[in-house]
């Protein structure tokens, strides 16, 4: 199994970044292997819809994106994680999403599916100082959709409103359960 965390909180040790660790640490309990990726960490140049990868299925620049798009090539589980900035994503998240084009433009454009990568599923994680049913929406549209360019059927989220304070999940047993929950789930082959 290889399975990539795509964390697109620029806060350290927040929310965002503690439950995608314990995802990861149920992974790793199951004896898989997976990566986190802080996108906050990242040199990744905001698409300017140039066109070049309708016709090519690459990006122009060539940046930290560059070595992502082999990562998710080769993977088989791929996390989103998010907190909600303004209603939607991240930019860090949004930025490398945007990205996503050239894959978009490889499947849809250019007919470059591979058949063989049927087991590859998504998952979202995010988390919200709101605890609205709707607050979530549009990230979830966003993800949905980044999901299909990398040819990954969205299997499972998991959404935390009323959090707000930095690491403020740590101090929520249920929402650590559940990202524990995630992460054995995302192993199980079907
Ligand atoms: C710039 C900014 C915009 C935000 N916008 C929203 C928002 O629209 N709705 C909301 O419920 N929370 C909003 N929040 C709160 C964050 O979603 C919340 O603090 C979250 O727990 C941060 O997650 P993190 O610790 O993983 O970065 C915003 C926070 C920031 C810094």
């Amino acid at each position: 199994m290889n399975i990539l965390l795509f964390n697109g909180s620029p806060r350290r040790r927040g929310n965002t970044d503690l439950l995608l660790e314990r995802i990861e640490a149920a992974i790793h309990q199951a004896g898989h292997k997976a990566e986190q990726i802080n996108l906050a960490r990242l040199d990744i140049h905001p698409c300017t819809g140039c066109g070049h990868c309708e016709t090519e299925g690459v990006c122009i620049f060539k940046d930290d994106m560059t070595p992502l798009y082999d990562k998710i090539d080769a993977a088989n589980r791929i996390v989103i994680g998010s907190p909600i900035y303004f209603c939607g994503i991240t930019a860090q998240a949004k930025a490398f999403i945007d990205r996503c084009q050239a894959l978009w433009c490889r499947k849809y454009l250019l007919g470059q599916i591979k058949p063989e990568r049927e087991y590859r599923r998504g998952y979202m994680v995010s988390v919200a100082a709101a605890d609205s049913g709707t607050i979530f929406d549009g990230t979830r549209q966003t993800v949905r959709y980044a999901f299909d360019a990398m040819e990954c059927t969205f299997s499972g989220e998991l959404l935390a409103g009323g959090v707000d304070g930095k690491g403020a999940v740590a101090g929520k047993p249920e929402l650590m359960a559940e990202a524990a929950h995630l992460g054995q789930t995302i192993c199980r082959k079907s």
